[in-house]
C-alpha cells in the first residue's frame, strides 16, 4: 500500500482531525437515522486512537435535500456504540468549534456539526485551492495529524478531504485502509465477464460512472435496477410518463446516447412490481399505466438478471433494486443478493441497504468484499484515482 496508516504514527497525546463518512439514510418523516452501519464503522478507527484528542468530522446529506441534517443524532448513536461520552458542538469552523477542540483532553472525542454547513465543503477544489479555504486555514493549526477514513466520499474533492492533508501529516484510518487493501487485491484477480448490477438514485453521477466503466472495459453487462433503471427505460420509451426527477431531460438524453453507442451492454427490467392499495402487484413493463410507480423488480427480471450473474467472472452490485425499506418491495434486492452470493464469481457488494440485507440474510461471509461506499466505489472500479487516495499518497510521499 502506498499510503501511511495509524500504525506509522505515535498517536499518544496528539490532536487528530478524523474525517469519516457518517452520511446515513434519514427517515424523511421522523428525521431519525434509519441505518447506522456507517457510524458502526467509525468505532474501529476511534478504538485505535485511545490516547489521542480526536475531532470527528462528517457530512450528512446534501444542502436542499431532506437528508441534510445536523449531527446531534449521530453523536448519540456513536456515544452508545463507543460506550464513552462523545462531545458535540453545533459548529464547524467558528469560535465554539475552535474552543471545543482546544479544550479536549487525551482520550476525549468531539464531533463537529455537519461539515456542509460550511459553504466551502459543497464545492470541488484542486488540492492547492482546497488548502487555501477558510475551513482549512482556520482549523489546521489546531491539529497534529489528519486521518482520512471517509472512503464513501473518497471521490469528492472537498476541503475536509483534500485540503487538510496538504497542511498536516496524513494517513488512512482503519476503514479506508481495509477498503483500499481489499479492493486493490480483488482488482488484480478480477476476471471477465464483468457484470455490474446498478441501482440507486444519484443519477448524474451514475451516468458518468457507467460511461467510464464501459470505456475502461470494466463492464460487459450492466443490469439496471431502481431509479437508474427507470431512466434507461424512459430512454427506451418503455416508460411513457415523466419520472419527475431533477435534470430529467438531460439524464434521459444521456442514457439514450449510451444505449445507442453500446446496444449490447444494458439490461433493463422486463417486469416490475407496483403498489395497488397497499398490495404488491407484479406486471409486465408494457402493461404499466400512467402514474404507476415502479417499486421493485418482477420475477422474470430477477430470473433473467440471476442468469447473467451466474455466468460472471466478476460481479459488482450497488444500490437496492427497489423500495427496499418496505416489506412488500424488498424481494428483488434480496433475490439478486442471493444470486450474487451463489455465483462462482469474485463479488463486491456496495452501499448501506445492500450491506444491511446481506447481514439479515446471513450472506456476508460469501461475498469477497462488502463496502459501505456507493458512488466512490463505482468510480474506483472505473480505474479512476480517487481524490482522497491521491491526497493520502501525496502525503506519504512528502513524509
Ligand atoms: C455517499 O453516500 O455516496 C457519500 O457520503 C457521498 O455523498 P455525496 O454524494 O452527497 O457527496
Amino acid at each position: 500500500m502506498r499510503v501511511l496508516t495509524l500504525d506509522d504514527f505515535d498517536l499518544r497525546g496528539k490532536t487528530v482531525f478524523l474525517r469519516v463518512d457518517m452520511n446515513c439514510p434519514i427517515d424523511p418523516d421522523t428525521m431519525e437515522i434509519m441505518g447506522t452501519r456507517r457510524i458502526e464503522e467509525v468505532v474501529e478507527t476511534l478504538k485505535a486512537l485511545p490516547e489521542s484528542k480526536v475531532v470527528v468530522a462528517s457530512h450528512q446529506g446534501r444542502v436542499g435535500n431532506k437528508d441534510y441534517t445536523g449531527m446531534d443524532k449521530h453523536a448519540e448513536v456513536l456515544q452508545k456504540m463507543m460506550n464513552q461520552e462523545i462531545k458535540y458542538v453545533e459548529d464547524v469552523i467558528g469560535k465554539s468549534a475552535q474552543d471545543a477542540i482546544r479544550g479536549l483532553g487525551d482520550g476525549e472525542i468531539l464531533l463537529l456539526d455537519n461539515l456542509r454547513l460550511c459553504a466551502e465543503e459543497n464545492y470541488e477544489f484542486t488540492p492547492e485551492n482546497a488548502a487555501d479555504t477558510i475551513m482549512v486555514k482556520r482549523l489546521y493549526k489546531l491539529f497534529d495529524l489528519c486521518v482520512l477514513d471517509s472512503f464513501p466520499s473518497a471521490h469528492r474533492s472537498h476541503p475536509s478531504i483534500i485540503g487538510f492533508p496538504q497542511m498536516l501529516p496524513a494517513c488512512a484510518g482503519r476503514v479506508a485502509e481495509r477498503e483500499v487493501r481489499n479492493l486493490d487485491e480483488i482488482m488484480t484477480v478480477a476476471k471477465a465477464p464483468h457484470v455490474i448490477v446498478l441501482g440507486g438514485s444519484k443519477i448524474p453521477d451514475r451516468i458518468e460512472a457507467i460511461k467510464m466503466l464501459i470505456q475502461n472495459k470494466r463492464a460487459d453487462h450492466i443490469l439496471l435496477t431502481g431509479l437508474i433503471g427507470n431512466v434507461f427505460m424512459r430512454a427506451q420509451a418503455r416508460i411513457k410518463s415523466p419520472l419527475g426527477i431533477k435534470r430529467e431531460d438531460e439524464v434521459v438524453a444521456k442514457a439514450h446516447a449510451l444505449i445507442g453507442e453500446y446496444p449490447d451492454i444494458f439490461a433493463t427490467p422486463v417486469d416490475v412490481a407496483i403498489d395497488k392499495d397497499g398490495e404488491r402487484v407484479e406486471m409486465d413493463v408494457r402493461e404499466m399505466g400512467k402514474g404507476d410507480c415502479i417499486l421493485d423488480l418482477g420475477p422474470k427480471t430477477i430470473e433473467y438478471y440471476s442468469k447473467l450473474i451466474s455466468g460472471a467472472g466478476t460481479v459488482f452490485i450497488s444500490g437496492p433494486a427497489g423500495k427496499f425499506e418496505s416489506k412488500n418491495f424488498e424481494y428483488g434486492t434480496r433475490e439478486l443478493l442471493k444470486a450474487v452470493a451463489n455465483s462462482m464469481a469474485t463479488t463486491i457488494v456496495s452501499g448501506g441497504h445492500l450491506t444491511t440485507a446481506l447481514k439479515q440474510e446471513g450472506l456476508a461471509g460469501r461475498i469477497n468484499h462488502v463496502s459501505t461506499a456507493g458512488g466512490a466505489l463505482v468510480l474506483y472500479l472505473t480505474g479512476k484515482k480517487l481524490p482522497m487516495i491521491s491526497a493520502l499518497e501525496e502525503a506519504a510521499r512528502r513524509i
